[in-house]
């Protein structure tokens, strides 16, 4: 189990890295028609454009493995970075039954997460934005405790509270937005408050609460872009003195590449991510020679299932978005044909992002937890569960 002191060895080297090669990860490639590190790095994006599918889709499933990126990227160090260990034990199994009501995938999470709440933990159990408190109620039903969750929406309370009710748990769901003033309230010493996939500024929230008044937490933190700071500023003073030594700035959407992962989505949903990526490459070498201008156009993304039945409804749909005039008579084949074979290049110039976004996860994740060591707190960092079940795998603790 990696000490205080080694967290944060970790916290300076990663934040080294991460600044070192900044302008690397940073651009998004399919913004630019030129590769935005040609200079920096040469030879690189000819290396990476001489890889295959299949090498392509292994280094997007295992990017620290055999990469040919080692000759222009500190791959090993960042590997070193990134590796933590298990915090629940391998028999997390609870009985299937208690799982009703849950997606199979959640479900199996919450077992993963829940093999991290010791049973026998003296302090009294709060969950936050719990939803319908389904890991309340799985931690209620194992340890035969109260368990106390708090949810913003009244009608996710109601159907939990109906849930536990019908099972004969001892769970309440109280109506509360963890942003309001009183939220800190639910909180004191002597009180373990379990979050699993809080967002951004919620679990922050939860974080700032736990150093003031001392309740321990088990935190899984998620989507860390769902802030409302669009420039990054560290939970924790060792993260801002970090990022002002090295020059690391971090905008929210750089926070967005922390989560952008395609580990556990069905093939169905790949393809059609594929698909749509290719089309919008299309779309933007048409809007370039319509518009007469060499610029990136974002254009909004479509919802699953609502992605026109062809390139040429895909691109009359984004003009129309865009306000963008398109030509009566356009070679819709030519364009299509120049989206997919940019997304071919695209997919291999974003594995030079893909490589730095484990590293960024952790590091962020080393910024909260440091909030909780700066408040006197004691914490433990690791995994939950495989990445197949959720890439928001890393769990931080105190102890
Ligand atoms: C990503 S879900 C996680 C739910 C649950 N922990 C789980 O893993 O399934 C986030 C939950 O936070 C709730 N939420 C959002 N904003 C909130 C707020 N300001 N106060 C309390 N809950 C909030 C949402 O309604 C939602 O149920």
């Amino acid at each position: 189990m990696p000490s205080e002191p080694a967290l944060e060895a970790r916290f300076t080297a990663l934040t080294r890295l991460l600044a070192e090669a900044q302008s690397l990860w940073r651009p998004l490639p399919f913004q630019h028609r030129e590769v935005p590190w040609g200079e920096r790095a040469p030879g690189l994006a000819e290396a990476l454009m001489a890889l295959s599918d299949d090498e392509t889709d292994r280094l997007q499933a295992s990017p620290f493995d055999a990469s040919p990126l080692a000759a222009w990227l500190p791959v090993d160090a960042l590997a070193e970075a990134v590796e933590l260990p298990r915090l629940a034990s391998d028999d997390t199994a609870l009985p299937d039954a208690w799982g009703e009501g849950i997606g199979a995938r959640k479900w199996r999470q919450i077992q993963a997460f829940a093999g991290c709440v010791a049973p026998d933990d003296a302090a009294s159990l709060l969950e936050w934005c719990a939803g319908k408190g389904h890991l309340s109620r799985t931690l209620a039903r194992r340890d035969g405790r109260p368990v106390t969750g708090l949810e913003w929406q009244a009608s996710l309370c109601e159907a939990g509270q109906a849930l536990a009710e019908r099972q004969g748990q001892p769970v309440r769901l109280h109506r509360q937005d963890v942003m309001a003033e009183d939220a800190g309230d639910w909180l004191a010493p002597g009180r373990r408050v379990a979050a699993l996939h809080a967002c951004g500024d919620l679990h922050a929230r939860l974080l700032e609460l736990a150093a003031e008044r001392g309740a321990a937490v088990t935190l899984s933190p998620c989507c860390y872009h769902r802030t409302e700071a669009v420039d990054y500023r560290a939970l924790s003073a060792r993260g801002r003195a970090l990022m002002a030594e090295h020059g690391l700035t971090l905008s929210r959407e750089d926070l967005a590449m922390a989560v952008q992962e395609t580990v556990t989505a069905p093939q169905g949903v790949r393809r059609h991510r594929r698909r749509a990526n290719a089309w919008r490459l299309g779309f933007d070498r048409l809007q370039r020679e319509v518009r007469g201008r060499d610029e990136y156009l974002p254009v909004p993304s479509c919802a699953y299932g609502r992605l026109p039945d062809d390139f040429a409804g895909f691109c009359r749909w984004a003009a129309d978005s865009k306000g963008v005039t398109l030509p009566d008579v356009v070679d819709w084949a030519s364009f299509e044909a120049a989206g997919w074979q940019r997304q071919t290049e695209v997919e291999r110039l974003e594995l030079v992002r893909h490589l730095f976004r484990r590293p960024l996860e952790v590091w962020l994740v080393l910024d909260r937890a440091w909030r909780l060591v700066e408040a006197g707190q004691r914490v433990r960092l690791g995994t939950f569960c495989e990445r197949e079940l959720t890439p928001r795998n890393l769990l931080l603790e105190t102890c």
